[in-house]
């Protein structure tokens, strides 16, 4: 199910996005925000499924950061909702598709209704071995060292190197990614994934995350192949 675009050469074992732009896509439309979050939906879906087709290994999904706690009381409760009733009403989809479910960031500071969701989910995903679908909740790079930091510290560990760095990271059981794509034009990391992109490919497209589908993908994938990748060797 590879389409010609991208035969002959290696595929991206970990893709990891960040969904940005639904905020101006429903501005554009004079909606309020949270219908282009609504509407980001349908990319999440579009994106797993393509992933799982391709037989890439993992997709990360930024989904919430720990800055976005800082957004309208409103927006955010309504983004809490819309993740809780995704969570509940895709998972049958998503198990047919063998995908499996993981989620890193600050776990415990999320409303319970979420969480609640969040652990059925990755309860009834969790023998599948297709796609990882690992979603970012809560998250960011910079708290998540710090927590890694503090479990060493705790273990009693007196000497770190970055095998034991990632080995403490909430991504420890992941490949590292090696494409990250951002929508929205953005060209930012924005605290995600700080220690592990090191030698990520990034793609930045002017595509809304609402507008994000099929062919954006495939056109970011082919991007991350026609790169020739060194790895600060020669
Ligand atoms: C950024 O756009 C997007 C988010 C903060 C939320 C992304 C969440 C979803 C698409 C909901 C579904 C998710 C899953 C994985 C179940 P923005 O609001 O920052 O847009 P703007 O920059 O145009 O304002």
């Amino acid at each position: 199910m590879i389409p010609p675009l991208l035969k002959g050469k290696p595929l991206p074992r970990h893709i990891a996005i960040i969904m940005d732009g639904n905020g101006r896509w429903a501005k554009s439309r004079g909606l309020p925000r949270i219908f282009g979050h609504r509407a980001g939906t349908q990319s999440v879906r579009e994106a797993v499924k393509v992933c799982g087709e391709l037989g890439i290994e993992a997709l990360t999904l930024y989904a919430f950061s720990t800055e976005n706690w800082a957004r309208p009381k409103a927006e955010v409760s309504a983004l809490m909702g819309l993740l809780s009733k995704m969570l509940s009403t895709e998972v049958s989809e998503l198990n047919k598709s063998g995908v499996r479910l993981m989620a890193v960031g600050r776990l415990h500071e999320l409303p319970a209704k979420v969480r609640g969701e969040l652990e059925k989910a990755i309860d009834k995903l969790k023998s599948n071995t297709g796609l990882i679908l690992n979603l970012a909740l809560n998250y960011g790079g910079r708290q998540e060292i710090a927590d890694a930091v503090n479990k060493i510290i705790h273990l009693g560990i007196k000497k770190v190197d970055e095998k034991i760095l990632s080995k403490y990271l909430y991504t420890a059981d992941l490949p590292d990614p090696d494409l990250m794509i951002r929508t929205s034009g953005e060209m930012r990391i924005s605290n995600f994934l700080l220690y592990q992109l090191a030698y990520a490919e990034l793609y930045v497209t002017p595509t809304l995350w609402p507008d994000f589908r099929r062919e954006h993908l495939y056109q970011a994938i082919a991007s991350f192949q026609a790169r020739e990748r060194r790895f600060g060797g020669a």
